[in-house]
């Protein structure tokens, strides 16, 4: 086994430019989501409060198991939307160890629009049920939800990946198996009222849960009837008259409580442990912020990543003096093996052909799939056209795309255009997919774009010739574009990815994943419907 060694000296100008730079991307990023976490809603915080509820974070910290890791998925989902009203989308999602059984919860923030659905939530909650259903997760739903946001309806109602969307998966998951508990501690309608009633098992909070199809105002436009939220949809009624519920909870305590003991009656054994002793990488993790220069183009060696990511920074490298442009080779994370494929300049030829040797080969052993990308896209120009870079690109991206394992990306740097597409982008599938607030995902870059651009608008036929001050136009519109269009918190708010997260963090997440995915196969699989009676 080889140990990943270091040229970075932590002491250099170079490096303390670089550290002080990303320091400020971190600073930003933590900002941003404590403002999603909280912010920009004191009134309806105070007035949940008031109302004797508790807010879903501290909801969570009750469910989870004391001192269990959580993993939130896409925390700044909607970022910089809407008026920045809706942070989080409204929705917290995250995989929670519960009763010792890690489970998906999936919970509305009723103070973020009364915790009704954008397109934005939608994603995010199908994203969810995605991971849980490839992780073999039972779902749990703390759900107090005004069901789609009406304005929003043409985002969000009836398309086949809209609402409607949420409900097929949480039937499927149920049938095959995976256990759908929901806990209501607020007033569900339309929507929000089919979560807990297409769940296994329903609690409600007394006095404060409500589900109904239609809320009074909506009844009474309807059949003219007169009716109270409570009477109408309250927990009493629903536990005691129409068994909509299954269980009456005195308190959102007493709710959580009950749903932690449905939870350890599931009698889920899964065994996350890593199978070896996990080992810190010998160079401290928090030296990544000093390793990734401060202009992204400025090159530097991908290994200095590895080296602080993998367990004692043990690392086997794959064809070292072959394709250099990429470096491959297998490692350890968190004790859990991977074959790792990180960029080190744009994909070639060989570089592509290495790829699909390396990916067939893990695939072939079993070896998850760890994608690091910093990467301008694949190799252009007459030498490489002549020397079959589109067919042997194609061979990488069809390794890749095709392989059985687990894959998981990571955005250090530049995702353009078809590297991207290589180096396993959302749009292959991989199980997460996380970035860099260092990411910089688009099609191209923004001075090759404006070229493009400017050439296309210089030979259309239909516009006749430009003059320069709409040239110059063109210049800067695409510019403004892709510059706001590449910002990884574009991304992340539109679910591109399942988070930004910090590269000291990167190393505990994919342990956790690791875990998560590796574990899913061990779970039984059932075929049996459960209906609610
Ligand atoms: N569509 C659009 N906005 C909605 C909404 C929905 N379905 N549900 C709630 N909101 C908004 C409210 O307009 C309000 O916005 P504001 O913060 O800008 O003032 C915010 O969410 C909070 O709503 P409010 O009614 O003050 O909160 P509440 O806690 O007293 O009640 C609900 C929450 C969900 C019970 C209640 O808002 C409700 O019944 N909403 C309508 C639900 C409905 O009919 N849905 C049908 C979907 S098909």
């Amino acid at each position: 086994m080889a140990q990943l060694t270091t040229n970075v000296d932590p002491r250099s100008a170079e490096y303390r430019e670089n550290h002080a730079a990303f320091e400020q991307r971190l600073l930003l990023l933590r900002d941003r989501l404590r403002y999603a976490a909280t912010g920009g809603r004191d009134a309806h915080a105070a007035r949940h409060k008031a109302r004797g509820k508790l807010l879903v974070r501290d909801r969570i910290d009750l469910l989870v198991d004391p001192g269990s890791p959580f993993l939130e998925i896409a925390p700044l989902a909607a970022w910089g939307q809407y008026d920045n009203e809706v942070p989080g989308a409204g929705l917290l999602v995250g995989v929670g160890i519960v009763a010792g059984a890690p489970c998906m919860i999936i919970a509305n923030d009723a103070t973020v629009k009364g915790g009704s659905f954008y397109r934005e939530t939608v994603k995010k909650h199908i994203r969810a049920q995605e991971i849980a259903e490839a992780n073999r997760l039972p779902c749990i739903y703390l759900v107090d939800c005004g069901g789609a946001n009406l304005p929003q309806q043409d985002q969000v109602f009836p398309d086949k990946d809209h609402f409607g969307n949420t409900f097929l998966r949480q039937c499927r998951m149920s049938a095959s198996g995976l256990p759908q508990i929901s806990a209501v501690f607020g007033g569900c309608t339309a929507g929000g009222a089919y979560i807990p009633a297409l769940s296994d098992e329903v609690v409600m909070v007394r006095g404060q849960a409500r589900i109904h199809l239609g809320g009074p105002s909506i009844v009474k436009v309807a059949i003219n009837e007169d009716i109270d939220g409570e009477t109408l949809g309250g927990a009493e009624m629903h536990t005691r008259v129409s068994g909509v519920s299954d269980y009456l909870a005195a308190d959102e305590y007493e709710a959580i409580a009950k749903l932690r003991e449905i939870i350890a009656s599931l009698g889920i054994e899964r065994n996350i442990a890593p199978p070896r002793p996990v080992v810190p990488p010998r160079i401290g993790a928090e030296t990544l912020t000093g390793v990734i220069p401060v202009d992204r183009r400025k090159p530097y060696d991908v290994r200095e990543v590895i080296a602080r990511l993998v367990d004692a920074s043990d690392f086997i490298e794959f064809k070292p003096e072959w394709g250099e442009t990429l470096v491959t080779g297998t490692a350890r994370v968190h004790g859990f093996s991977v074959g790792i494929l990180g960029n080190n300049g744009s994909l070639h030829s060989d570089s592509s052909l290495k790829a699909a040797h390396f990916i067939s080969m893990c695939d072939q052993r079993g070896i998850p799939l760890l994608f690091l990308q910093n990467i301008s896209g694949f190799m252009v120009g007459s030498e490489a056209e002549r020397g079959g870079i589109a067919k042997n690109s194609a061979k990488m991206v069809y390794a890749m795309a095709t392989a059985k394992v687990p894959r998981f990306t990571v955005i250090i740097g530049g995702s353009y255009g078809a590297g991207n597409y290589g180096m396993c982008g959302r749009g292959f599938w991989p199980e997460f997919l996380f970035t860099w607030p260092t990411a910089e995902c688009a099609t191209m870059s923004a001075d090759i774009a404006a070229n493009v651009m400017l050439e296309l608008r210089r030979g259309s036929v239909s516009k006749g010739t430009p003059d320069q001050s709409e040239l110059g136009g063109i210049d800067a519109a695409v510019r403004a574009q892709y510059a706001e269009q590449s910002d990884p918190y574009f991304a992340t708010s539109r679910l591109w990815d399942d988070g930004i997260i910090e590269p000291a963090q990167t190393r505990d997440v994919l342990g956790l994943c690791l875990a998560l995915s590796l574990s899913a196969g061990d779970q039984p699989r059932r075929d049996t419907r459960v209906f609610r009676m």
